[in-house]
């Protein structure tokens, strides 16, 4: 399947992985782009950008196919070494980067100096315009059903991929709620290029996470997400659990009064905790409400062979007969 996105990356299928703290390290990465799609390493979870630049060197060693790092631009009273995280991807030849949450402008010149497509992650129709009369060169517009950061719009991705459709003239995949070749199917019939999966990439057999969050992903349905940190402005898609349970117990009744530092302690720092020994009443972490359509833990390779077959039986069988 050749799609904008395909071209633009230099990929065999339109299926790209979203970066993923504590998840999207080389071994994923790595699977991913193996499979055909985009594998992409999460810059933040390398504690410095020379610990990035050794991630990128162990992907390399585990691919031959392109890849790209994500990195994700929060506001934060120390900021991380973001000078120092882009010097290694220019320095380490990385040719597509995903950038999420602020606005990339700044960092745009030296990375197009150096080659890199940059792929703007955004929750909104006006958002994803900014990033492309900045010059991104695509964008990836998450809808309300995505695991993680679904901005404070609400607007699922029956409405928003049209919508960005409407008003984008750059390429652009459907991110959040993907999971399967029928949705790759719907994404480009509402005028998308491609997909991009967080959640359903976690459940693979590559992803380096521990067994119970991928077992707990395919025991959940799609009713068992909920929205926190609504009344910070910062909310964020989760898998319910006992700690998030008392999270949004707490949040009600703080309502408006709530501040960061109330709920800190189901937020910070828990990732390793819940990803790496897999303690999953931790805190709350990310996942999205395709978890319901999640029912197996496949390779990268089997399950972008699936998207993949099931999407062009899906066109050329049910969609070409009704016509
Ligand atoms: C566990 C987890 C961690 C994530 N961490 C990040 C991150 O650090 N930076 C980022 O830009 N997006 C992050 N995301 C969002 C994903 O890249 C992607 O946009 C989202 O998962 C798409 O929705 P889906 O989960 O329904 O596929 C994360 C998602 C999950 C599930």
């Amino acid at each position: 399947m050749k799609t904008r996105i395909t071209e633009l990356l230099g990929i065999r299928h339109p299926i790209i992985q979203g970066g993923m703290h504590y998840v999207g390290l080389a071994d994923l990465a790595a699977a991913v782009s193996n499979a055909g799609g985009l594998g992409i390493i999460t810059g933040l979870t390398q504690p410095t950008p020379d610990d990035l630049a050794r991630e990128i060197q162990r992907c390399r060693a585990m691919t031959d196919k392109p890849f790209g790092v994500n990195l994700t631009f929060l506001p934060a009273v120390k900021p991380p070494d973001y000078p120092g995280y882009v010097r290694v991807i220019v320095e380490q030849g990385i040719r597509v980067v995903e950038t999420a949450g602020n606005n990339p402008q700044k960092w745009l010149p030296e990375l197009h100096k150096a080659g890199i497509k940059i792929i703007h992650k955004c929750t909104s129709v006006r958002h994803a315009k900014k990033a492309e009369s900045i010059g991104c060169d695509a964008v990836s517009v998450d809808g309300f059903e995505c695991g993680g950061h679904p901005g404070e719009d609400d607007i699922p991705n029956m409405i928003l991929l049209p919508r960005a459709a409407e008003e984008l003239t750059i390429p652009f995949v459907a991110s959040g709620g993907m999971g399967t070749g029928r949705q790759l199917v719907a994404a480009l019939a509402l005028g998308a290029d491609g997909i991009s999966m967080g959640t359903r990439f976690i459940a693979t057999k590559e992803a380096p996470v521990h067994q119970n969050v991928k077992d707990a992903i395919v025991a959940s349905s799609e009713l068992d997400t909920r929205l926190i940190m609504r009344a910070l402005r910062n909310t964020e898609r989760v898998l319910n659990n006992a700690s998030v349970t008392e999270l949004v117990a707490l949040e009600r009744t703080k309502g408006d009064k709530l501040e960061f530092k109330d709920i800190m302690r189901y937020v910070g720092g828990v990732y390793p905790k819940i990803m790496q020994e897999g303690v999953m009443d931790a805190g709350a972490w990310s996942c999205g409400m395709v978890a319901g359509l999640i029912h197996d833990i496949p390779t990268c390779q089997e399950l972008i062979t699936r998207i993949m077959r099931e999407a062009e039986d899906s066109i050329r069988h049910r969609l070409a007969s009704l016509v």
